[in-house]
């Protein structure tokens, strides 16, 4: 007999809808059968004509652990991502301790594998120091993170050579290169210049870091990177430049984009509104930008949406623009957000499903996860496509409190995420099973 069954679904397959059933035993995906179809089950979920989603892979957070448990931690990270329909999460080096050694990414395990209740892979960073342990280093990451520009953490690459050595190295091993794109020169010179000029207002900080920053390095990086044959993904691409590059270079290279929640529904202007809250890096853009990311999104050149996850507390963003923390919070906000263009029929459900899961899964070669298949991991996501509700700081899971998006009122939510077959969000609650970590193929 199965361990579970759940009837009365809309089956979101990557090329189409189908109403159905799906088998459950050992935590896999057995098969999918017609509801009138199915075998007896130990349990029984009744999906209620709701559609079920492969569960969806965020392949860029800050779980701040170890380090900064005081903004987030990996229960409450972790729990956050279960509430928006996220079963996996990649987790970025920025820590403290970094994780650019094998002894500190251990260390990260350990905290992981006793709070997490998502299945979970990590990011590996690459320092100016540490090309002996990506030496050794033998998979098992799911990238080495490059951070060409100042942002959270110490951790930059300001040496091109040490960039490019590492790359090679990492196409010889077959491992994937991600980066933080920005000239890190660029953005000292404009910062020095408009804190000169006297700019307090938070926009100023928009101008410190034009796209012509981001633009530079991303230019810098695909062709390092292909001139090393290494494999790269841009984290989070926020200009109309950036996506001219990748539409150039991605058929001659194996080149792979992500844009972020913040920077396809936020823009310059939201700085208005939001003041130090809206600091973030990459900084929020205009909307001929952000237009431009949601044509690559429509033609291929952004193959995910992640959601740069960066929580801060609200008391370190009352510094004043330029000594405010930056980075937003977004993991459990990023799929209602999705949802919502759905029902605005501006992006179809397939796509927001190899955008957040099958492509991800592709992308960090992580195993038997991002498809509702036969034999694939039972990461399952329950959305109710005509729930609507508002968002509110007072209902998030994670610890910092406060969301960009606070007040949005939205149609379309998760109501259920499964991990390996068990329930581990419904209904507002979380049930704290531990998660694992995730393999790589
Ligand atoms: O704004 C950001 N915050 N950008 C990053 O690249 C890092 C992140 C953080 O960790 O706070
Ligand atoms: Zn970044
Ligand atoms: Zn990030």
């Amino acid at each position: 007999m199965p361990d579970l069954i759940i009837k009365n679904a809309r089956i979101v397959l990557p090329d189409g809808i189908v109403e159905g059933g799906i088998v459950i035993e050992g935590g896999r995906i057995k098969e999918l059968r017609k509801t009138s179809n199915l075998p007896d089950s130990g349990e029984v979920i009744d999906a209620k004509g709701n559609h079920v989603l492969p569960g969806l892979i965020d392949a860029h957070v800050h779980f701040r652990e170890p380090g900064a448990s005081s903004k987030e931690d990996w229960k409450t990270g972790s729990s956050a991502a279960a509430s928006g329909g996220i079963a996996t999460v990649l987790d970025m080096p920025n820590t403290e301790p970094p994780t650019t050694t094998l002894e500190n990414l251990e260390k990260k395990r350990r905290i992981a594998s006793s709070k997490s209740v998502v299945d979970y892979g990590f990011h590996f960073g690459a320092s100016n120091e540490n090309m002996k342990e990506l030496n050794s280093l033998a998979g098992g990451v799911a990238s080495i993170k490059y951070y060409l520009g100042p942002t959270t953490g110490n951790l930059m690459i300001n040496n091109d050579a040490i960039f490019y050595e590492g790359l090679r190295v990492l196409a010889n091993k077959g491992i994937l290169a991600t980066t933080h794109a920005e000239n890190a020169e660029m953005i000292e010179y404009f910062t020095e210049k408009l804190q000169k000029d006297g700019r307090e207002d938070p926009i100023a900080y928009a101008d410190s870091r034009p796209p012509i920053c981001a633009a530079d390095a991303a230019n810098r990086a695909i062709f390092l990177a292909g001139l090393s044959n290494c494999r790269l993904h841009l984290c989070h691409v926020s200009t109309s430049l950036e996506v001219l590059l990748i539409e150039k270079h991605r058929k001659s290279q194996q080149l792979t984009a992500e844009a972020t929640p913040h920077h396809l529904f936020l823009k310059r202007e939201d700085f208005k509104k939001l003041g130090t809250y809206a600091k973030t890096n990459p900084p929020l853009r205009n909307k001929e930008d952000r237009k431009a990311l949601w044509n690559g999104i429509t033609i291929g050149a952004i193959d995910i949406i992640a959601s740069d996850h960066a929580p801060h507390l609200p008391e370190s963003r009352e510094r004043g623009i330029w000594n405010s923390s930056a980075g937003v919070p977004g993991v459990e906000t990023l799929l209602p957000l999705l949802l919502n263009e759905v029902n605005k029929r501006t992006l179809s459900l397939e796509k927001v499903v190899r955008l957040t899961a099958e492509n991800p899964a592709k992308i960090f070669r992580i195993k038997n996860k991002g498809m509702i298949a036969e034999g694939y991991d039972a990461d399952l996501t329950i959305v109710d496509m005509n729930e609507e509700f508002t968002v509110k700081n007072e209902n998030l899971f994670t610890k910092c409190g406060w969301s960009p998006f606070d007040g949005y009122k939205l149609r379309g939510k998760p109501i259920k995420t499964l991990v390996r077959g068990k329930v581990i969000f419904e209904q507002g609650y979380i049930n704290e099973i531990p998660g694992m970590e995730v393999s790589y193929v």
